[in-house]
């Protein structure tokens, strides 16, 4: 199998998140690409520090030049952050023909023109999605999932710090400082974290995102940005009893006056989808004037959720190195010779929570009798709720279940449904948490 090598700059959250992720995921990365990667280098500032990750096999330095002169290294993965030194050694690696795959967004948003020049210059691919949105795709969404699109507008929540402070806020009524400090140690917020609660960073995503939906130069000094440090408990308490929420929102939109970018604190509906997404999730709603309004969410930072665009990128390059069509987009995400037979379960072996609706006789003993059929059939019990007959109609049990074996539940109904206080089958729903 091909091998192809990958050198890191970086082996901080996300480089080690991506160490980790592309040892974990070798065999379906190598059954999508039909390439075995390889982290080969990696430049860590201080080699001696504990890591995320295991670098048994990957010869580790302080000095960069040894990842981007190693002239077996073809990709090389830039997840160091900053301005310099990142930007020439980028410009360095492009020169010598490698791909550069980068999570940086205040690189992109700042120098990108120069850089994807440079890149197109030097026919190899600079690949940046882990720099917007963490782990959500939606660099590859918007290039070419909506590619069809003329795109109105998008709105995001595109920094998970500013977000996650947000909903401790409301949630819990903490402190914004506590809360800051919280997501700091989750790895989550910027070595600066200005950046996340003045916007800085959610600016910087805010720009690349508008330029690929308008197809416009990258233009950073242009946007409007306001951070959420001075929101206070009381703003998110009285927002609520209006029926909003407030989200720290990235706008862009354009029009026949042109095109608007801005990030500033905002109130949503809290009926809107992307009023609920809470904690460090990210969420980008983009408006195609063909498809609608759509949604993307997921993780927006840490380790292994950034890690995993990052390696989407790796993939995407090792695909473009492939002289195959086939290998190149295979038509099911995985080489054709690599597709597996799996076994289907059948709904029996299915595990699920369940919602259990009862009709039940007002008489004393039913509860009992169905809790004493659910625990002997292993089925734990999360709630319950009991609503009294109406108009001489029957008593309704509502119980929401654990996770239970499709079939233990059903054996359990069966006996149910012939005690003698049963009257009707009972109504049955499954239970996602979906988490
Ligand atoms: N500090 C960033 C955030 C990390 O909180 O979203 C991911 O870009």
């Amino acid at each position: 199998m091909n091998v192809v090598k990958v050198g890191l700059l970086g082996l901080g959250t996300v480089g080690g998140g991506t160490v980790n992720v592309i040892k974990k995921n070798a065999n379906e990365i190598a059954r999508r690409t039909g390439c075995k990667v390889v982290v080969t280098k990696a430049c860590a500032r201080d080699i001696s520090r504990p890591r995320i990750c295991n670098t048994d096999d990957v010869e580790l330095t302080t000095n960069p030049n040894d990842v981007i002169n190693d002239p077996d290294i073809q990709i090389v993965l830039e997840l160091m952050g900053g301005d310099e030194p990142a930007k020439s050694l980028i410009l360095s690696a492009i020169s010598q023909g490698k791909h550069v795959v980068t999570a940086n967004k205040a690189l992109i948003a700042n120098h990108g023109n120069e850089l994807f020049a440079a890149a197109a210059d030097n026919n190899v691919t600079l690949a940046y999605e882990a720099a917007i949105a963490g782990g959500i795709p939606i660099v590859k969404a918007m290039r070419e999932g909506l590619s069809a699109n003329k795109i109105e507008w998008l709105a995001g929540i595109i920094n998970g710090t500013g977000n996650f402070i947000l909903t401790e806020m409301r949630d819990k009524g903490s402190a914004f400082a506590d809360v800051l400090k919280e997501a700091q140690e989750l790895g989550y917020a910027e070595a600066d974290p200005e950046y996340d609660v003045e916007g800085i960073d959610a600016a910087h995503k805010l720009c690349i995102l508008a330029s690929l939906a308008f197809g416009m130069p990258l233009n950073f000094k242009k946007v409007y940005t306001e951070g959420i440090s001075k929101i206070t408990p009381l703003d998110v308490t009285y927002a609520e009893e209006l029926g909003y929420r407030i989200k720290h929102l990235g706008v862009a939109r354009k029009s026949d006056k042109g095109v608007e970018m801005r990030v500033h604190p905002t109130l949503i509906p809290e009926t809107r989808l992307i009023a609920n997404v809470d904690g460090v999730m990210n969420a980008v709603v983009v408006k195609g004037n063909a498809v609608g309004p759509t949604l993307y969410y997921g993780p927006g930072a840490g380790a292994e959720a950034t890690a995993s665009a990052v390696i989407a990128d790796v993939v995407d390059i090792c695909r473009q190195m492939s002289q195959s069509a086939e290998n190149s987009v295979p038509s099911l995400g995985f080489l054709s010779d690599e597709l597996q037979e799996l076994a289907i379960l059948p709904i029996e072996e299915i595990v699920t929570a369940y919602y259990l609706r009862l009709s039940v006789k007002d008489k004393p003993g039913v509860m009992a009798a169905i809790t004493t059929v659910l625990a002997n059939n292993g089925i734990s019990i999360e709630a319950v709720l009991q609503k009294e007959p109406k108009h001489g109609s029957n008593a309704q049990i509502i119980l929401l279940t654990d996770n239970v074996l499709e079939s233990s539940l059903l054996s359990a109904l069966k006996e149910i449904e012939s005690l003698d206080s049963i009257n009707e089958p009972a109504i049955r729903i499954r239970v996602e948490s979906l988490q």
